[in-house]
């Protein structure tokens, strides 16, 4: 069967903006940044995207266009094509199951998000205008309360219902007919949504003129005034390092995927750049304008910061429901905001899984239908222990596990494997061919030692500081949330599950007679 491919170079960059452009950009980073340091933020995270960001987007790219041409689109076999050792393959494992171990919660926040757009149109939370009510509103929809807004988590699982058809449908499109179409129409939608909200936050100025405190400007002093001093705590280098993963979706085997799509001369410099690029804009521009400046124009610069603290989640479906039904024409507003939401979540879920479908079809032969039925059907059971156990913070523990910890993991192999086993001349002749720009040569120097270092001062880092509280999830679950061993134990065996059955697919299908061909 014939690999299909990208129809064209600017559905390819959308498709690619669109995997990096997800709620991290909205959700993740305005509350990493005002809990990090504000501004000074900023120093660790764009030092973080010169030296590991971009140049494992251009891995990745390289690496995936690589395995692709060979006809090996995921990590357990392009490993084995860049390291030719029996084990290598094995340790690409990490690489499907990181993103299937996100897309399982992320595709839950999804769902919220449409459920959220429904009810801002048709003005259902409308009259929930405290944090009290709207977190009463919030809790009943996901099932944890039962209160005068929601009797069970009927309306949750509807919506959940339909972002899993949604996700279902682009992918047995395919890459032509479903992720790149969806993103021809998404990006733009998303970005001219994006944009007409930050123009609203901009022009708020102080909308309640008797408490002149509460303004826009003091809210993007807020989120952008640098405290220095943040910069001598390594937590906060930890948070600025883990947040360009996680936005740009690189350490999770992710990018790979889409690359394997390419042909063997298209470019990957220029394509890498641009999705940084449109993701960046998305991110800092967009990203930092709308939730927290908004929230500190109607809730004070005080309250918004306990907001923060309680969450990304507080911040978008508590709060900013509540700042909406102050605006005029608010319902739609508010239509947009959780619109925004769902289409950046979308086009990033479908990454999320297409790892996991590319391996299938790669290595076992099997249909597209055959391979998208079946991780549907596994993500949709997983993600219902998500949805039940969320009061146990199931998912702030799979967020931690994959999102913080195993993206550094993986991303340290992916390096080494491809500039030091592979070979830094190899590397750079991949990631150099059909550019359609120079990538400057100091990267040679940067991929081969100075990224792998920063990878590894991570690890050491983490290592010393709060492993022990890490692993009893101290650092992770809110003081006042019991952490519940039957659900981990019943999570770790899904995911182990779903380990077991990629290794021992690496070890039987197309991987297994290509090692002896090697
Ligand atoms: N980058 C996405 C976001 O910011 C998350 C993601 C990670 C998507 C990995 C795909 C792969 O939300």
């Amino acid at each position: 069967m014939e690999r299909e491919h990208w129809g064209t170079r600017i559905g390819l960059i959308l498709a690619l903006a669109g995997n990096a452009v997800g709620l991290g950009n909205f959700l993740r980073f305005p509350v990493q940044a005002a809990g990090n340091g504000g501004g000074a933020f900023m120093i660790p995270y764009f030092i973080a995207l010169v030296l590991v960001g971009i140049p494992l987007m251009w891995t990745e790219l390289a690496m995936g266009r690589f395995g692709g041409n060979r006809g090996h689109g995921t990590m357990p076999g392009i490993f084995q094509l860049l390291w030719r050792h029996p084990a290598a393959k094995y340790f690409g494992v990490i690489g499907l199951l990181l993103p299937i171990t996100i897309f399982i919660y992320y595709i839950v926040v999804e769902s919220w998000t449409l459920g959220f757009s429904f009810f801002s149109l048709i003005g259902r939370y409308n009259g929930a205008t405290t944090q009290d009510a709207m977190g009463g509103f919030l809790h009943g929809f996901q099932g944890i309360a039962r209160n005068e807004y929601f009797n069970g988590i009927y309306w949750g699982y509807a919506f959940f219902i339909m972002t899993a058809a949604i996700n279902y449908v682009v992918l047995r499109r395919g890459i032509r007919g479903g992720i790149e179409k969806l993103a021809n129409i998404g990006m733009p939608l998303l970005i001219i949504m994006a944009v007409v909200l930050v123009v609203r936050v901009l022009t708020l100025g102080t909308p309640d003129p008797s408490k002149p405190d509460q303004s826009v400007i003091n809210g993007l002093g807020f989120i952008w005034n640098p405290d220095l001093g943040a910069l001598r705590n390594p937590k906060v280098w930890l948070a600025a390092a883990g947040q360009i993963f996680f936005t740009l979706s690189v350490g999770f085997g992710a990018i790979q995927a889409y690359a394997s799509y390419l042909k063997k001369d298209d470019d990957v410099a220029l394509s890498g750049i641009a999705t940084a690029s449109t993701n960046e804009f998305c991110e800092v521009i967009c990203g930092g304008t709308i939730a927290i400046p908004i929230a500190c124009a109607f809730f004070g610069v005080a309250a918004t910061q306990a907001i923060a603290q309680g969450g990304a989640f507080n911040l978008a479906f508590q709060s900013m429901p509540i700042v909406f039904q102050h605006l005029p024409l608010g319902n739609i507003f508010g239509f947009m905001w959780f619109f925004l939401l769902f289409i950046a979540g979308v086009t990033s879920s479908v990454a999320l899984t297409l790892p996991a479908v590319t391996f299938f079809m790669d290595e076992l032969g099997w249909t597209r239908e055959r391979a998208v039925n079946v991780i549907t059907m596994f993500t949709f059971a997983a993600s219902n222990l998500v949805i039940f156990f969320l009061a146990q913070g199931f998912m702030d523990e799979l967020d931690f596990w994959a999102g913080t910890f195993g993206v550094v993991l993986l991303a340290l192999i992916e390096i080494v494997v491809f500039f030091w086993v592979f070979g830094k001349d190899n590397a750079w002749e991949e990631i150099t061919r059909g550019a359609e720009i120079r990538v400057p040569a100091v990267y040679r120097f940067i991929m081969k030692y100075v990224t792998p270092l920063f990878l590894i001062a991570i690890l050491a880092t983490w290592a010393k500081s709060d492993m022990i509280k890490v692993l009893k999830m101290e650092a992770v679950l809110p003081a006042d949330r019991p952490f519940v061993w039957g659900a981990r134990v019943l999570m770790l065996v899904t995911l182990a599950g779903f380990a077991i059955l990629v290794a021992v697919a690496s070890r039987r299908g197309g991987l297994s007679k290509e090692r002896n061909a090697l």
